[in-house]
Parts: structure tokens; C-alpha cells; sequence
């Protein structure tokens, strides 16, 4: 796939050499941790795909059922001649469904860090809606960034962000994250939101610790990826995927697990893990609902539709900015 079928592409990706230092920082902290960030590569973003249509993981058809049933509701929350902004570039068919759903759309902006997964599924969506605007952002949507130019004139800008991705940044980052979008949609602007809710650990645990794999392959593709990007020296067989839920934080946190006392070269670094050493590399926050209208009442969102699944899985939320 190349760019040459969107011309309106805007491209600030970055490469794992330019956050060497983050990450190297990163690894030799008393926890060591990567950014759950880095996992999608091309090799990564496939993999997530698959992850969405394991059994274990509920979230995402639980999140697409409830935009089908209350897709009604959603359209005439968001209104006519809005500016749909995508923070990341993920699950088509759940755009695919609100690009169908909303009316009169003026412009659809996906925003994402990986340049490939982005441009693919904005050339099908151009090739798909030709009455639709696609004006593709590569960048890393945690900072701020410049919205392109639109044609039709937009009423409003709405940032959607489906999966929990929030969930995936801590307190204080997700705060941000949410004052960067409280940012980029501006005076009437609102934000629809998909955000994972706290339920039995068994649950949780089962969706983070697939039978197949899959999660364990995402989350080892990581140490593949920094040896194929920073020169790095991981032996993959030598750590173990876990995923355990922390019910005090009310998080999953996933990890890399070192298998034996080893020694791990970056470029000129070298690294000392112990046996049974973690890597932390993702937490995934799950919310009550006043929880998360809380948080996002500080960063400048007022809470003013949650739709959720008869069990009360998941939920989608609209919020405006006040
Ligand atoms: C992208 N994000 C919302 C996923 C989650 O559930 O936290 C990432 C993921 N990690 C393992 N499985 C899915």
C-alpha cells in the first residue's frame, strides 16, 4: 500500500531509534517497563486484530454491539456535519459502522503511529465512502498536533476513541491524553469514548491469557521488534507472556518474564535480568463509571450519554467539552 491514493496524508511517524532513549531508560529502571506504545509495528497491529476476534476478549464485540444497538442514539448525539478525529486507526469495522451511522459527516481524520496499518485502512475507507472527506494524521496522537484543513464546513469536532485504549495509559497520562482531545476538539466539541469496565478477575484474566496465544505472541512481538529496530540481542524463548488483574488499581497488568538469569545487549547497552524478572509492558485500566466521569470531568468533558451491554461489560460514552 502506498500514499500516492491520499494526497492529504500528513506524516510525522516516529522510529523506535528515536525513542532509543525512552526505551533504554526504560529497561533499566528498578521495574523495567516498555510502553505498551511500541506494540504495534505492522507485525503488532496484525496481531491485535486477531486478539479482537478471539473468544476471551470481550471488549470489542461487546463495544460493536452496543453501537449497533444504540447507533440511533449516537448519530443524533453527534449531530450533522461533524469532524469525526480517530486517536489510532484500529478496528475498521467499528468505523466502518459510524461512518454509516453518523450523518452528514464533513470529514473522517484517523490518527495514528503506525504509518503502514494507517494508510491501508485509509485507502479502503476512501476507496469505500467517497463522500467522505479522509484526511489521514500520522503522529503520536499523546501530543499535541495540527488537524488538516477540511473542505465541507464542520459543526463539530468529535474525537472518537474506541477499545479502552484509555485504559491503557495511567491516571495522570490518561488525564492528559484526555486534555489533548479536550484540546483538538475545541469550544462544542465532544468525545465518544468506549471504556472497559471493572468486573470478576476470571473474566479478565481469561481475556488477557487467551488459550491460542495470540496475546502472549502480541506481547513477545515487542522484544522482536527491538531486535529487528535497535540492533537488541532478545532471546525470545527466554521470557513468558502473564497477565494477572491488580484488583487494589483495579488494572490488568501484562508482562514479559524472564526465564532464566540473562544478559541482553541494546546497540552498545547491556542488560542484566534475573530469573523470574518482569518486563512490565502494559497496564489496562478497567473503570466504574463514575470513575471515569470523574476523570474526564477534570480534563473538561461533561458526561452526557453511557450506553453499555445488558451485563454491563463495556460501555460507550459521550461526553462534551464544557
Ligand atoms: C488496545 N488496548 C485497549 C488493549 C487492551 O485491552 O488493553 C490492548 C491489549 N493488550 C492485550 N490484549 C489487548
Amino acid at each position: 500500500m502506498t500514499q500516492d491514493a491520499l494526497p492529504n496524508f500528513s506524516d510525522f511517524e516516529p522510529t523506535l531509534a528515536d525513542e532509543r532513549e525512552d526505551i533504554l531508560a526504560g529497561l533499566s529502571a528498578p521495574q523495567k517497563r516498555l510502553a505498551p506504545k511500541y506494540f504495534y509495528d505492522r507485525h503488532g497491529s496484525q496481531l491485535f486484530d486477531r486478539i479482537c476476534e478471539l473468544p476471551e476478549y470481550y471488549p470489542t464485540r461487546t463495544e460493536l454491539a452496543i453501537m449497533r444497538s444504540h447507533a440511533p442514539a449516537i448519530a443524533e448525539a453527534v449531530g450533522e456535519q461533524a469532524c469525526l478525529i480517530e486517536f489510532g486507526s484500529g478496528s475498521s469495522v467499528k468505523i466502518r459502522l459510524l461512518l454509516k451511522t453518523l450523518r452528514n459527516l464533513s470529514a473522517y481524520v484517523p490518527v495514528d503511529i503506525s504509518r503502514e496499518h494507517l494508510l491501508a485502512a485509509a485507502t479502503g475507507l476512501a476507496r469505500d465512502f467517497p463522500g467522505i472527506e479522509i484526511l489521514p494524521v500520522c503522529a503520536d496522537f499523546t501530543q499535541p498536533f495540527d488537524l488538516p484543513d477540511t473542505q465541507r464546513p464542520v459543526a463539530r469536532r468529535v474525537v472518537w476513541f474506541p477499545g479502552s485504549t484509555i485504559g491503557n495509559f495511567e491516571p495522570d497520562q490518561a488525564l492528559a491524553l484526555l486534555e489533548v482531545m479536550r484540546g483538538e476538539v475545541g469550544t462544542d466539541g465532544a468525545l465518544l469514548i468506549g471504556v472497559d469496565l471493572q468486573k470478576d478477575r476470571e473474566t479478565l484474566e481469561r481475556a488477557y491469557n487467551d488459550a491460542a496465544g495470540v496475546t502472549a505472541e502480541f506481547n513477545l512481538n515487542l522484544l522482536r521488534r527491538l531486535n529487528r529496530e535497535l540492533g537488541a540481542s532478545f532471546d525470545l524463548d527466554s521470557f513468558r507472556h502473564d497477565a494477572i488483574y491488580n484488583s487494589e488499581h483495579g488494572r490488568i497488568e501484562m508482562y514479559l518474564v524472564s526465564q532464566c538469569a540473562q544478559q541482553v545487549r541494546i546497540g552498545d547497552r547491556v542488560l542484566s535480568f534475573t530469573e523470574g524478572e518482569r518486563i512490565l509492558t502494559e497496564y489496562s485500566h478497567k473503570f466504574t463509571p463514575e470513575g471515569f466521569a470523574a476523570l474526564a470531568t477534570r480534563a473538561g468533558f461533561r458526561l452526557e450519554h453511557l450506553w453499555c451491554d445488558p451485563d454491563r461489560l463495556f460501555s460507550v460514552q459521550y461526553l462534551a467539552a464544557v
